[in-house]
């Protein structure tokens, strides 16, 4: 019609599954999985860092691989499994403190929900990785 642009970008319905839970969501064209997973469905508990793919403080877990969701279009989690900081248990999630606290890892917190994630990724492969296995996994993660 008129005053309408030619080309109407349309958002697509997304269905996936979250932290467990099957989940639909609308995404704009070119979304990210960070944006939605923030913006959309106001889960926070990504860190939005670089938005470059850089940093890893946005990784998750989508059909068990760690996963910078800066970087990743909403669109593509159609179908898959994403597990978020939010989605591990309270233990895991105390027990993870803890260990930051213990090995003075912690600094402003604020890129450890995806290191946290990324070594969850890894655990959930290999749950006893050796020592070398554990640095190569986190060397992306600033
Ligand atoms: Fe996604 Fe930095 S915010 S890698």
């Amino acid at each position: 019609g008129i005053g309408q642009p030619a080309k109407m970008a349309k958002k697509t319905v997304v269905e996936t599954t979250i932290n467990g839970e099957t989940t639909e969501f609308l995404c704009e064209p070119g979304q990210s999985l960070l944006g939605a997973l923030r913006d959309v469905m106001e889960m926070t508990g990504s860190k939005e860092g670089c938005l470059t793919g850089d940093c890893g403080a946005c990784t998750v877990i989508v059909d068990g691989r760690a996963v910078v969701s800066c970087a990743q279009n909403a669109a593509r989690v159609e179908g898959k499994q994403v597990v978020t900081q939010e989605g591990l248990p309270e233990e895991t999630r105390r027990r993870w403190a803890e260990c930051f606290v213990a090995a003075g890892a912690s600094q402003c917190g604020y890129c450890s929900p995806g290191i946290v994630m990324k070594a969850e990724a890894l655990l959930g492969k290999n749950p006893d990785p050796p020592r070398d296995e554990i640095s190569r996994a986190l060397l992306a993660n600033l």
